[in-house]
């Protein structure tokens, strides 16, 4: 039996290629400063994250720890999110190892905003600690993976100017982060004075992390890493790994952010199984099963019994993460493991018809389909659809949805890749060209008011405004929104980048 293992991005062995570059690596003893091939990974990761230096380390919890380290003193106040690495998985070390008094805020998917960080500043009265350092995730792990906005860490960047905040991001996934929005490792990275970002998990390494900063900081780290017992030898054999992963681990990221989306497409098809498909950005798939009434601890144990290996997420979910050693073949295979567990909510695509399937009702008011694009525009164009639509720019997805009967009755629409590609990875006017083409289509005639454009969340906004910009200006009026905030967040941006969109 196959076995197609999601517990985690970690779970990658090395392939024939990196094994080899780590038989030939030439090394010597690094604490001494004598390894060649550690020394060029070192440059070569600072260069890309735009920072003076970097240093290698044995795992992303040392590379956090050693950071937080440099950047406090015992006593001192450390904020960040509720649901972070650094605060739920990394053993207490930041009280352990630098005395921090650990602060946790309840961010948005796990993303803590400037304002948020700001009212939690302590004042200067004698009794309290003194707020030093915030920590932030990107991509965020329990949140699914979900990628923080690059603006807000902008403005999380000028409060710490101001208010005398260090800054350090986990950053072990912040590969994934750039391969989905294309933004540089060197532009997520400007805002921080530490960053930490993992080899060993999307980039296919056996070991090994890396810190990046300024040079100052790096020295201090390079004498932490020791105390904490982290300098290593002839450790250039892993660092070709590294290298090698950086020639050719990084660009395939997209890959693994596809095969999720997939994933969490076909799983969202399921009968008792509840996929925010929103939150699925990068290459980790959260999904629920409560509805289902089935435990998650046997749950795991029967689709390991049938050779898809996932790790319980808390009381009622289920994390799968797609990575090196998952192909869309194995994403297919372990989707009909799922379908022997929970049953399709619906009829392939071949056979959509608009209407509700008659047998066995789902447990609550709603229903999934899946379709293809041409006969979901035939449904549309011949009047057997006349509701509301929200596209979600971030997932590719379609809702439908049908609360004229005012008892919320809800019917949606998810197109996967295979279907149609709503949000094709570049981040030109031809990449988002399909999408332009039908939002043509949805917005033609008497279907022009019923598009509703779902912005919610930084990727998504940052989406729509590209596909925005690359919109005829006289048709941007077809846009419109499906709450009040997004709607808000694109006139204020329109305002500042005077840019003149006619909004209903
Ligand atoms: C967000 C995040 N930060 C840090 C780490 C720690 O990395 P390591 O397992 O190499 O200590 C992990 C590991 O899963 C992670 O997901």
């Amino acid at each position: 039996m196959k076995i197609i293992d999601l517990r985690s991005d970690t779970v990658t062995r090395p392939s024939i290629g990196m094994r080899k570059a780590m038989y030939e690596a030439e090394v010597g003893d690094d604490v001494f400063g004598d390894d060649p091939t550690v020394q060029t990974l070192e440059a070569q990761v600072a260069e890309l994250f735009g920072k003076e230096a970097s240093l290698f380390v044995p795992s992303g919890t040392m590379g956090n720890q050693i950071s937080l380290k440099v950047l406090s003193n015992p006593g001192e106040e450390l904020l960040l999110d509720e649901n972070s690495h650094i605060f739920n998985y990394e053993v207490g070390a930041p009280a352990a190892l630098s005395g921090l008094l650990a602060h946790p805020l309840n961010g948005e998917r796990g993303h803590l905003t400037a304002r948020q960080i700001e009212a939690h500043i302590r004042g200067s009265d004698l009794h309290l600690p003194l707020t030093r350092v915030v920590a932030l995730e990107n991509t965020h792990n329990r949140a699914g993976g979900t990628v923080a906005s690059l603006e807000e860490f902008k403005r999380v960047k000028q409060l710490a100017v101001t208010r005398q905040l260090k800054l350090h991001l986990d950053g072990a996934r912040l590969w994934n982060a750039s391969a989905a929005t294309g933004i540089p490792l060197a532009d997520w990275a400007a805002p921080f004075d530490t960053v930490m970002s993992c080899l060993s998990k999307g980039l296919g390494c056996p070991i090994g992390s890396m810190v990046v900063g300024g040079k100052e900081i790096i020295a201090k780290a390079r004498k932490v890493r020791k105390l904490f017992g982290g300098g290593m030898r002839q450790v250039g054999i892993l660092a070709a790994a590294g290298l090698y992963a950086l020639e050719h681990n990084f660009s395939r990221l997209v890959e693994d952010h596809a095969n999720a989306r997939q994933l969490a497409a076909g799983l969202a098809n399921l009968r008792g199984v509840r996929v925010d498909l929103d939150s699925v950005q990068t290459n980790i798939v959260v999904f629920d099963l409560q509805s289902s009434g089935k435990p998650i601890p046997e749950v795991v144990v029967r689709l390991k019994e049938d050779g898809v290996w996932v790790v319980p997420f808390g009381p009622t979910r289920i994390r799968a993460v797609c990575h090196l050693d998952v192909s869309r073949e194995d994403v297919d295979i372990a989707l009909g493991v799922f379908q022997r567990h929970f049953e399709p909510v619906r009829v392939p695509a071949a056979s959509f018809s608009g209407t509700p399937e008659p047998e066995k009702p789902p447990p609550y008011a709603a229903r999934r389909v899946r379709a293809d694009l041409p006969e979901l525009i035939n449904s549309f164009a011949d009047g057997r659809l006349e509701n509301e639509y929200y596209l979600s720019l971030r997932t590719g997805q379609i809702r439908l949805l049908n609360d004229q009967s005012g008892e919320k009755e809800r019917e949606e629409i998810y197109l996967s890749e295979n279907d149609y590609v709503l949000l094709p990875k570049k981040r030109s006017r031809d990449g988002y060209q399909d999408l332009l083409d039908f939002i043509e289509v949805l917005g033609d005639g008497s279907l022009r008011e019923k598009l509703a454009v779902a912005v919610q969340g930084q990727g998504a906004f940052r989406r729509f405004k590209d596909v925005l910009l690359a919109y005829p200006e006289d048709r941007r009026k077809w846009f419109t929104f499906s709450n009040e905030r997004d709607e808000n967040r694109i006139r204020e941006w329109l305002e500042e980048n005077q840019i003149a969109l006619e909004l209903p």
